[in-house]
């Protein structure tokens, strides 16, 4: 079976409003998903991470303490999906890309959140991929592209259809700081390209997009390979 890891924006699972029923279909696309994939999908922290990191600044946590905030909101969200995919997820969340290698091939949805302070989920994912030799990373976000620049602020910005790995890079910078969000990580897309692993930026909201997104059928987001 062809391994595919999903990049599941914090966003995606908790998008400011109490929203359960998403979650269901999102749990019943997987279910009839993972009859032809080997799914692992890595959970991001959100607003929730957001709003913890950004209380622990005013209480002067350093740099790492509130990194740590944010993998703990990415946990959080790791283990709603869980309970939403219920015996069809392995109801362990794995603390490092290594647990999660050990706990491949039992048949079960490995779930998880991040890692390591300094990185994001992103970053986890392409981790992941390289480790497990999945075909794609799919990064189901609240956009539904890469675009030169921020579409909500700028309407000249041009969408991409198809990228290289460089290109990625290029449009992305370096830059890590807590709770600072591109459309993918930086040291996420350094590892797609080392691996040339294929990544698709799709909408996460839209279930048929990351249906096909998930079959590698043509998508409306943008293809990075
Ligand atoms: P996210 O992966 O959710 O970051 O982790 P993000 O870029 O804000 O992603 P979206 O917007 O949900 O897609 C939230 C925060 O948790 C910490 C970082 O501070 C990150 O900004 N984090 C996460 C880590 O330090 N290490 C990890 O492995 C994962």
């Amino acid at each position: 079976m062809e391994r595919v890891v999903i990049s599941l924006g914090g966003s995606i699972i908790i998008p400011g409003k109490q929203d359960g029923e998403f979650l269901m279909h999102f749990a019943s696309l997987v279910k009839d998903l993972s009859r032809e994939f080997e799914l692992l999908i890595v959970c991001g922290g959100g607003k929730t991470a957001r709003t913890y990191i950004n209380v622990g600044r005013e209480l002067n946590a350093s740099e790492e303490q509130l990194d740590e905030l944010g993998i703990s909101s990415t946990r959080l969200n790791a283990r709603l999906l869980q309970l939403a995919l219920g015996d069809l997820a392995d109801q362990y969340i794995p603390h490092t890309v290594a647990e999660a290698v050990e706990r491949v091939g039992r048949g079960k949805i490995i779930i998880m959140g991040g890692t390591t302070p300094g990185h994001t989920t992103d970053g986890v994912s392409a981790a992941l991929a390289e480790a497990v030799g999945a075909s794609r990373i799919i990064n189901a976000t609240s956009v539904d592209a890469v675009y030169s620049a921020d579409p909500n602020k700028n309407k000249t910005a041009e969408r991409y259809d198809k990228l290289s790995f460089q290109q990625l890079e290029d449009i992305l910078g370096s830059k890590h700081g807590a709770g600072v969000s591109g459309v993918f990580d930086p040291m996420g897309a350094s590892i797609v390209k080392r691996c040339q692993i294929p990544l698709m930026i799709v909408a996460g909201r839209d279930l048929e997009e990351m249906s096909r997104a998930i079959r590698n059928l043509p998508i409306k987001g943008t293809v990075i390979s």
